[in-house]
């Protein structure tokens, strides 16, 4: 059945590997950018220009969306961005912005899609959180607890929707190829300790697979009846041996193997 769906961040990587993909499939994709000059050209795709730093702007840009579509079957929350910096030092402003763009706009822009979803007694919508919500990356403390704080949010109203139709899933990326490195802010600073933490992330997401695999994931969820409460997606290792392990390790020997991982 062809659907109405909502993705942010549909200009690159995840976002735009699932807008395309979605299109082709025949379904009516709106797709948000803070420029919409980097959307996909179309014609079953409908550039929105959304900026999540801005709560306002977007509550008004989805229903804005939402008015030209009637309503969405799908809502996919993926737009993000991440910040590079030491826990100790990082900044109260880094830390506001980071909840900002990954779990204030993301809440608000969940709970219009909720009531909407409401009135019509079905929907779908996917929060795209990730891996870093379990698995901590070193030096994004924002970005991890921006992450995490999502993931818990999206397991709490799966808790209170239990009875209902609309479905809520939480997808959790490992690394994928994408150019989300290439807009994370980094400190000015010449630490080498740090430089070599960066250079193994970065090697890292060079190495993973590409954003189709999470689109083809995204794209099986919104076929599926009753798609599972919770997602993890990425290479064999990230997403599925090091999460199982990790289930059964204590906390002090999950520091440890992060800190080799990262060679720290
Ligand atoms: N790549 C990974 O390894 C990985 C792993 C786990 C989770 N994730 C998550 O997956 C999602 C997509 O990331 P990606 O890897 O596809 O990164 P990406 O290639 O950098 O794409 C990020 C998308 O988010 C949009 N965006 C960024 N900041 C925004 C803001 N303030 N307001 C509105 N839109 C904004 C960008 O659009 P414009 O710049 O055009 O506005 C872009 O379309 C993110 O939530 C990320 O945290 C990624």
């Amino acid at each position: 059945m062809k659907k109405r769906i909502f993705i942010t961040g549909a200009s690159s990587g995840i976002g735009r590997a699932t807008a395309e993909l979605l299109v082709r499939q025949g379904h009516e994709v709106w797709g948000t950018s803070r420029d919409p000059a980097r959307l996909p050209v179309d014609a079953r795709f409908h550039p929105i220009a959304l900026d999540l730093a801005d709560s306002k702007s977007a509550r008004e840009s989805f229903q804005r969306a939402l008015a030209e579509a009637g309503h969405f079957d799908v809502v996919i929350n993926n737009a993000g961005s991440g910040h590079f910096d030491p826990g100790s030092t990082i900044t109260e402003e880094i830390v506001r912005e980071q909840f900002q763009v990954l779990v204030f706009a993301q809440i608000e822009i969940f709970q219009a899609a909720l009531a909407a979803m409401r009135e019509r007694g079905r929907g779908l919508i996917i929060n795209v959180t990730s891996m870093a919500a379990r698995l901590p990356v070193p030096y994004m403390s924002a970005y991890n607890a921006a992450k995490a704080a999502m993931a818990s949010f999206t397991m709490t109203v799966q808790l209170e929707l239990r009875a209902s139709s609309i479905r809520v899933v939480d997808v959790q990326p490992a690394d994928i190829c994408t150019s989300f490195n290439e807009a994370v802010v980094q400190p000015a600073t010449t630490d080498r300790a740090l430089a070599q933490v960066w250079k193994q992330i970065d090697a890292n997401l060079q190495a993973a697979p590409p954003p189709t695999l999470v689109a083809r994931r995204l794209s099986l969820l919104i076929a599926q009846k009753n798609p599972p409460a919770r997602v993890t997606v990425g290479g064999l290792f990230q997403a599925g041996v090091a999460p199982f392990i990790f289930r059964l390790l204590p906390q002090g020997v999950r520091v440890w193997g992060l800190k080799r991982y990262y060679r720290l």
